[in-house]
């Protein structure tokens, strides 16, 4: 696939014959041009659609983003602008959400449905221009309103400045990997069905690598995704969990791999067999092909925390094949299938937490030191008692499932977007009361009476003052059940500065925190039944939207956001919308 081209552009020998000074002079333009118009704006179309789409044996009509599934890869460099236009021309009011960009003050390209905007109805257009300041690394796209990121995804791949090199020796070739997870049915239907029930949505029938399930999966093998490779060289993984429901195991056979980068953030590089990686999270890795040439399975499964609940046990596979392997046998005789790389017990929370307690930036970075804003939540599941048996309580003992943080469901405005709202003003929209702690104490992970399972529903905010240091530490609930729930934190990336299991205790925990090379993310797990303490400065204005990347735990109302007030200055102050914003 893509490697790095602008790489291959810098590292052109150029030819200096000693009598051309024209030739010379030519040479100094180019470079001069090089060094100050190296920011480029990248102008896409974007159109959602119908697309028959054929895995596990049927087609089905997918919602896809101009055809593809996964959809388009972006690639730009750090300092790069993005202008792309959503065309919907499906039957589903849809939003679309670049993971991870920071969008500084401009709050309106974020994407999440009735937070930061309305959606682009049937037939309607939006525009999403941003500019990418200060990153670089793997991010992703995908779309924001019910389950329709389900199959609307894609990587957006962020190279450094032209001339700025990657922190660690350049790849041979690169790939993005996007892990991804696939429902036999119409998963706006399966989410219907689970909305109307109340009952946890059907578990998926596959996962995927870039968009395939692989060789272990039923009419699948033909289509397998290979990623090439030469023996000796060094290539880059750029994996992407896209799976709406699962945290993911993820290994090579054979091959050991190093981690380099997460979320958009380099890390201090270690090496390690396997990795777990959540939705919404991104992990770079390098990976040396050294073993003896042929073909080697990558493979990924499901990593389960929640106990009693149904999950997918499939396990998606893709091919890493060296180039001078014997390419199957002469004369109709198959090639040798691939060895499968062993992957741990789907409940190995002991790998999957010293997998993640190994992330380091590999420099100093800037973390608050003093906090004004000392927030503690709880988060997890909850149960809506029912007063009498019927269809739309199939939860457990008639219930309906429920989410919460601090024993609120969040639950999105209709008639219109929380910015646009505040922005404008306009009244009864939302509140601002968010707790900054649960309203009651109890043992959080412990046996939890049945009175403290059913949240209140509510619209409510946190607001930040501009500038001020934030220290978020959420607590897994031992409510239904405890579970690892990857939390994303909109417009923002954050230090993620300690973690650990049972409750949080402040006085013994505190101490111990990184506040020197913690790792840079804006996705991070409670480990199950344990808690996970993040730091940030809240300098970039707007509504911003706090959720489990879980989409069933979303849609339920494990979410929040914040609402990060103007500071001072132009600088410091959410630009104007853009006109051609949805209305609602
Ligand atoms: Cu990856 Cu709120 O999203």
């Amino acid at each position: 696939m893509e490697a790095a081209h602008h790489h291959k552009l810098s590292n052109r020998p150029w030819r200096s014959s000693a009598h051309s000074l024209l030739g010379l002079l030519f040479v100094v333009v180019i470079l001069s041009l090089a060094s100050f118009s190296d920011a480029e704006t990248h102008y896409h179309e974007f159109v959602i659609q119908a697309t028959p789409v054929k895995r596990l044996c049927r087609t089905h009509s997918t919602i896809t983003v101009n055809g593809q599934f996964p959809g388009p890869t972006l690639e730009v460099r750090d300092g790069d602008s993005l202008v792309i236009k959503a065309i919907n021309q499906a039957r589903y009011n849809i939003t679309l959400h670049w993971h991870g960009v920071r969008q500084l003050r401009n709050p309106w390209a974020d994407g999440p449905v009735y937070v930061t905007q309305c959606p682009i109805q049937p037939g309607a257009t939006y525009t999403y221009r941003f500019t990418i300041q200060n990153q670089e690394g793997t991010l992703w796209w995908h779309a924001h309103s019910q389950w329709l990121r389900a199959t609307v995804y894609g990587a957006l791949i962020i190279y450094p400045r032209l001339g700025k090199p990657y922190p660690f020796p350049m790849p041979k070739r690169e790939f993005p990997v996007l892990l991804g997870e696939w429902w036999d049915r119409n998963p706006m239907d399966v989410l219907k069905l689970a909305l109307f029930t109340g009952a946890a949505p059907n578990v998926s029938d596959a996962y995927t690598i870039n968009g395939q399930p692989g060789d272990l999966y039923r009419c699948s093998s033909k289509e397998t995704t290979v990623f090439p490779v030469g023996a000796g060289e060094t290539i880059l993984l750029r994996i992407i969990n896209a799976a709406l429901e699962q945290e993911l195991f993820f290994s090579v056979a054979n091959h050991m791999l190093t981690v380099v980068a997460a979320d958009a953030a380099y890390t201090k590089p270690f090496t390690t067999n396997v990795i777990m990686i959540s939705p919404g999270q991104t992990t770079n890795v390098l990976l040396t092909a050294n073993q003896a040439p042929g073909r080697y399975y990558m493979a990924a499964r499901a990593y389960q925390t929640a106990q009693n609940a149904a999950f997918d046990n499939t396990t998606t596979t893709a091919i890493l094949q060296y180039k001078s392997a014997p390419c199957g046998g002469k004369k109709g005789q198959p090639a040798s299938t691939p060895i499968l790389p062993s992957l741990p017990a789907f409940n190995d929370t002991a790998t999957a937490t010293a997998f993640t307690a190994q992330f380091r930036s590999p420099w100093k970075v800037k973390v608050p030191l003093q906090v004004d804003e000392n927030l503690f939540f709880t988060v997890g599941l909850g149960l809506i008692n029912c007063s009498r048996p019927s269809p739309r309580c199939q939860g457990p003992n008639g219930t309906r499932f429920t989410t919460s943080i601090n024993n609120v469901s969040f639950v999105l405005p209709r008639a219109n977007s929380l910015m646009q709202a505040y922005y404008q003003n306009m009244p009864g929209v939302f509140t601002t009361d968010f707790p900054p702690s649960p309203p009651i104490k109890f043992d959080y992970t412990g046996n939890v009476s049945r009175g403290l399972w059913q949240p209140v529903k509510a619209t409510k905010l946190y607001k930040l003052k501009y500038g001020s240091q934030v220290q978020i530490v959420m607590q897994d609930t031992s409510i239904v059940t405890t579970e690892d729930h990857p939390m994303h934190l909109h417009g923002y990336q954050f230090a993620v500065v300690g973690m650990g299991f049972g409750n949080f205790d402040a006085r013994r925990d505190t101490p111990k925190f990184n506040l020197v090379d913690p790792p840079m993310r804006n996705t991070i797990g409670t480990p199950p039944g344990g808690w996970v303490a993040i730091r940030f400065v809240a300098d970039n204005p707007g509504v911003w939207l706090m959720h489990c990347h879980l989409d069933s735990h979303l849609i339920w109302g494990l979410a929040m956001s914040f609402l990060v007030e103007n500071g001072v200055g132009e600088l410091q102050t959410v630009q104007p919308p853009p006109l051609d914003l949805p209305r609602c």
